[in-house]
Order: C-alpha cells, then sequence, then structure tokens
C-alpha cells in the first residue's frame, strides 16, 4: 500500500530514472543469458551472441533493461539448412495475464523452403493480431536487420529498413494500445515442431543438431526505465524516433510486402473469428 505522502518522492525517483539512450548495443553489457545455459554464446567481445537447440534444450538471453517505447535493431542469421520445427523469436515483453508484447518469430523450414516470418501484437494480454510474411531473401545467408519501431503513436516492424507492418495506437477507438508496461527485449532458438513447420507435418530432423542461430549489431534508441516504473517523460533531440511516424512512401512499401509477400493476416480470417474480425481490421 502507497500512501499519498510518500508520492512527490516516488515521482521524483521515477523521472531521476528515466534515461533515454542510444546503445550501440554490447551482448555481455545488455543482455543476460536467460536459459539453455552454455548454448547460449556471446562472442567477439560481445558483439556476437548465437543461440543453439539440440534435443535436450533450446536457449534464450534476455536484455537487463526494460524499455518503454524505441527504435531497437538486431540482426539475426537463421538456422540454415534443414531448421524444420525450430523457431527463432525476437521479441519485447512484460509480464503478467495483461501484457504487453511485440513479436518477430522465425519459423523454420525443410532445406530450401522458405522460412515464415510471424508477428503479433498484444495489447494488456490481448494478441491475436498474426500476420506471416515470406522474406524476399534467404534469411540463413548473411545478417539482415529486424527493426521494431514502438513509440505513442504507433509500432512499425521491418525488415532491412522495409516496413512491413504498423500497428497504430488506436485508443481512441476504445483499442488497448501498448503505451504503460515497460518490456524487456528477448531472442530464443527454441523447438515447436508439433506446430511450426507446415502445419506441425514436418518434424524436426534431431540428426541435424545442434541448430545455430547468430545475432549481431544489436541497436536501441531507446526510453530505458528502471524497475518499477512506467512513464517515459524526456524530451531530448537525439529521440526524433519517438514522434516518427510512417509517411507515404513507407506506407507504399508495406502494401507492397503485404501484396507480394504476406501469407497470412487474422484481418482476412473470416473463418477464424466468423462473429467479425477484431476490430483494430477495420481501421487498417
Ligand atoms: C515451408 O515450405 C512450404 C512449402 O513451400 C510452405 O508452404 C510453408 O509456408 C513454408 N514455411 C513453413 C514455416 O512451413
Amino acid at each position: 500500500m502507497t500512501s499519498q505522502k510518500v508520492m512527490p518522492l516516488a515521482l521524483g525517483m521515477i523521472l531521476a530514472s528515466l534515461v533515454m539512450t542510444v546503445l550501440a548495443g554490447n551482448f555481455n553489457q545488455d543482455f543476460e543469458v536467460l536459459w539453455g545455459g552454455d548454448r547460449a554464446k556471446m562472442l567477439e567481445n560481445g558483439n556476437l551472441c548465437t543461440l543453439s537447440l539440440d534435443h535436450a534444450s533450446g536457449s534464450g538471453f534476455k536484455s537487463k533493461n526494460q524499455y518503454l517505447f524505441g527504435k531497437i535493431d538486431m540482426q539475426l542469421k537463421l538456422v540454415p539448412g534443414n531448421s524444420a520445427g525450430t523457431v527463432t523469436t525476437y521479441y519485447l515483453s512484460s509480464l503478467g495475464a495483461t501484457h504487453d508484447e511485440i513479436d518477430f518469430e522465425f519459423l523454420g523450414n525443410t532445406t530450401g523452403q522458405p522460412y515464415v516470418l510471424h508477428t503479433n501484437v498484444f495489447a494488456q494480454g490481448q494478441g491475436n493480431r498474426e500476420q506471416q510474411f515470406y522474406l524476399w531473401f534467404d534469411p540463413t545467408k548473411d545478417f539482415h536487420t529486424y527493426s521494431l519501431l514502438w513509440n505513442p503513436q504507433s509500432i512499425v516492424f521491418s525488415v532491412d529498413g522495409t516496413p512491413i507492418r504498423e500497428f497504430k495506437n488506436l485508443e481512441s477507438q476504445g483499442i488497448p494500445y501498448p503505451k504503460n508496461q515497460p518490456m524487456w527485449l528477448y531472442s530464443s532458438l527454441w523447438d515447436a515442431e508439433d506446430w511450426a513447420t507446415q502445419g506441425g507435418r514436418v518434424k524436426t530432423d534431431w540428426s541435424q543438431a545442434p541448430f545455430v542461430a547468430s545475432f549481431r549489431n544489436f541497436n536501441a534508441q531507446a526510453c530505458v526505465v528502471a524497475s518499477g516504473t512506467n512513464s517515459c517523460n524526456s524530451k531530448s533531440s537525439s529521440d526524433a524516433w519517438m514522434y516518427q511516424s510512417l509517411d507515404s512512401s513507407g506506407q507504399a512499401k508495406i502494401k507492397w510486402v503485404q501484396k507480394n509477400y504476406m501469407i497470412y493476416n487474422y484481418c482476412t480470417d473470416y473463418k477464424r473469428f466468423p462473429q467479425g474480425v477484431p476490430r483494430d481490421c477495420s481501421f487498417a
């Protein structure tokens, strides 16, 4: 129970604890291994991280910081060859039943068959907003940049600088938007052979294990929030991302990606939502 009297002090601490940062990221500094033990490796002085998956376990890391809004970039090189059944994730999430979450998940495939990039947005525990895409390149050959821009106006997912999805703040329409719960950044490599590849029909070939995905060049222009606080009020010259929104050329790029590479959209899944697709779809 917090009494009214302590509020001014608490507020002062909150304001003092907010830091707008530009982090040229370092895995040693910014992340900790969350699970999988030495299957998660920080290499090259913290510039590179690899996650591996074998029959006993996958692995994952988590940011030490919590972020409330930011522009976060990471380069990923996905599991090559027969990656069927594997899922590589890179996402922001808070905790609890009414958590917020912004997801990139990469669903592996048999050799030569396309990965699926799965995206989702949860606001106050409510998800069911999946969109899936093929990529216009082989994501296992080289590193590619996957970015999340998250600010009070919108969430934009980008691949190598090309926006692929936008989720707008539609609070004025009564639709919850992630903006009060600081989130950690997570990545993991795990097995989901029961659903990930071709609807679960193709299982993981464990003779190919260990499976390895690589991460590098983490960069966060973000509002770092000390644990227990939940606001971000800072204004500085380096926070242009905070006010950024998609311009008409960005909108055109999203249209191009959605026309040519989108393979699933919750907004057109009338079978799944016989009572009507989620309300945010009518503003997309
Ligand atoms: C795997 O390849 C098949 C066949 O090309 C394709 O239908 C499917 O969308 C691909 N991706 C996944 C994750 O199943």
